[in-house]
């Protein structure tokens, strides 16, 4: 009798409250997940339909209680960023008390229209797409920094408005940045002071500048692919292609990327957190957009600081816990002007320590080099000028 009393009291409340597949799922996974978990995208499986989500029930609970899954790093802290793609707390309560009620699939008619993506890309409109031949990437053994120089044809300036980078062979290919080379220009390897197009990472998301923001290709100039490969055992070949939506008309503003990073370190070994910094003073008026820290396996933080009148910093972004695999980059949800003569410092810390699991060898003392078991550390920026100003160029190493 009393389980029968027990069943009558808790059941009809419960199952009302328990959220279901269609009517709660699909619209966060449209949202947060699916940017990466559809066919033929970075994540390992497709989180679509019903029959592809179930099995993961758990795997996916686990991975969005813990902050694993969507992949990102701001510190609340600081900043707010148009691209943060982290679930709030309703979220992940909501995928909590979804797979510990068994996943109930629910209604199909409570479900939102299905999100349809375009294909192969997540850039709708290409109004030109450029390719690297293909490169074959050994099995085995560190591949230099790879750079190929694809003519755009433009007869014209082209404004760029969106942009987006697709690997060709994802498994292998570490990091891409596409440089914009201008006519006259012939260099053929970096470091360069080249304006960037974009830089992808795994993570990496279609760029897209605010609303009469836009980056300038000029007529005649050539894209020049810098690919890092890191073979995977397998051989493979790529090819990497980059597609550019163009603006509707000129914009008032240009966009540039531009790096301060400090390349004349040693990390000393064992040493399980090494502060180097870097500082630089913005030449002109610029409005700050976006922020990408870049380190390689013993990157531990990133901190990017605007320095204030009164010599305290002003925290634009930290990354407490910077991680290789997943380098990315911050949008500003409000771009920031910063007047001409602002001071600027970006702060990267590394674990040379037998305590991070991804250091190559704790017993080394690590310099600036390319290659993974070497360190950089980089903090690109983007931000946007009078579209005017030409040759503003802000490169401290
Ligand atoms: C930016 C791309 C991206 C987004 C967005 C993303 N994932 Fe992933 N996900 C990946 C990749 C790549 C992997 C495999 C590598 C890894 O585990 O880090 C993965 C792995 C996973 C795994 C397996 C984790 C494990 O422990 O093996 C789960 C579960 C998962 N994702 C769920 C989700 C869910 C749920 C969302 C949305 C709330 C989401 N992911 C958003 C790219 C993404």
């Amino acid at each position: 009798m009393g389980r029968v009393w027990i069943i009558a009291l808790v059941t009809p409340w419960s199952f009302g409250q328990d959220p279901t597949f269609y009517r709660d799922i699909v619209p966060i996974l449209q949202d947060r997940c699916q940017e990466c978990h559809r066919p033929g995208e970075s994540g390992p499986m497709p989180l679509v339909t019903y029959p592809q989500v179930r099995p993961w029930a758990k795997a996916i609970r686990d991975a969005v209680a813990s902050r694993k899954m969507p992949p990102w790093f701001a510190d609340p802290c600081c900043g707010k960023f148009s691209n943060d793609r982290s679930l709030t707390r309703a979220q992940i309560d909501t995928f909590t008390k979804w797979v510990d009620a068994k996943a109930p699939m629910g209604d199909r008619a409570d479900a939102p229209a299905p999100r349809i993506w375009p294909e192969g890309w997540n850039l709708a409109t290409r109004d030109a797409v450029f390719s690297t031949p293909g490169f074959k990437v050994p099995a085995k053994g560190a591949v230099e920094y790879q750079y190929f120089a694809v003519p755009t044809g433009f007869k014209q300036d082209r404004w760029v408005r969106s942009v987006e980078v697709k690997p060709g062979a994802r498994a292998v290919v570490h990091h891409v940045v596409v440089y914009i080379r201008e006519p006259g220009s012939t260099w053929t390897r970096g470091p360069t002071k080249a304006d960037i197009l974009e830089v992808w990472a795994p993570g990496t998301a279609v760029e897209t500048w605010p609303e009469g923001m836009a980056k300038l290709i000029p007529a005649g100039s050539d894209l020049v692919f810098e690919i890092h490969y890191t073979p995977t055992g397998k051989p493979a070949v790529d090819r990497t292609s980059v597609a550019v939506e163009f603006a509707k008309s000129p914009p008032a503003k240009r966009v540039l990327t531009l790096q301060m990073g400090n390349d004349r370190f040693t990390i000393p070994p064992g040493d399980r957190n090494y502060r180097v910094s870097v500082g630089g003073t913005l030449p002109n008026d610029a409005v700050l957009l976006g922020l990408f820290p870049h380190m390689h396996l013993r990157g531990k933080a990133f901190e990017f600081d605007r320095i204030r009148q009164d010599g305290q910093p002003d925290v634009l972004l930290r990354v407490s816990k910077y991680d290789f695999y997943w380098q990315l980059s911050y949008k500003l949800a409000m771009p920031l002007p910063l007047k001409k003569g602002t001071r600027l410092e970006w702060i990267g810390w590394f674990d040379n320590s037998p305590n991070n699991p991804r250091n190559p060898d704790p017993a080394a003392e690590v310099r600036y080099g390319q290659q993974s078991w070497e360190e950089m550390m980089i903090g690109f920026f983007d931000v946007a000028v009078d579209a005017s100003v030409d040759k503003f160029k802000f490169f401290i190493r």
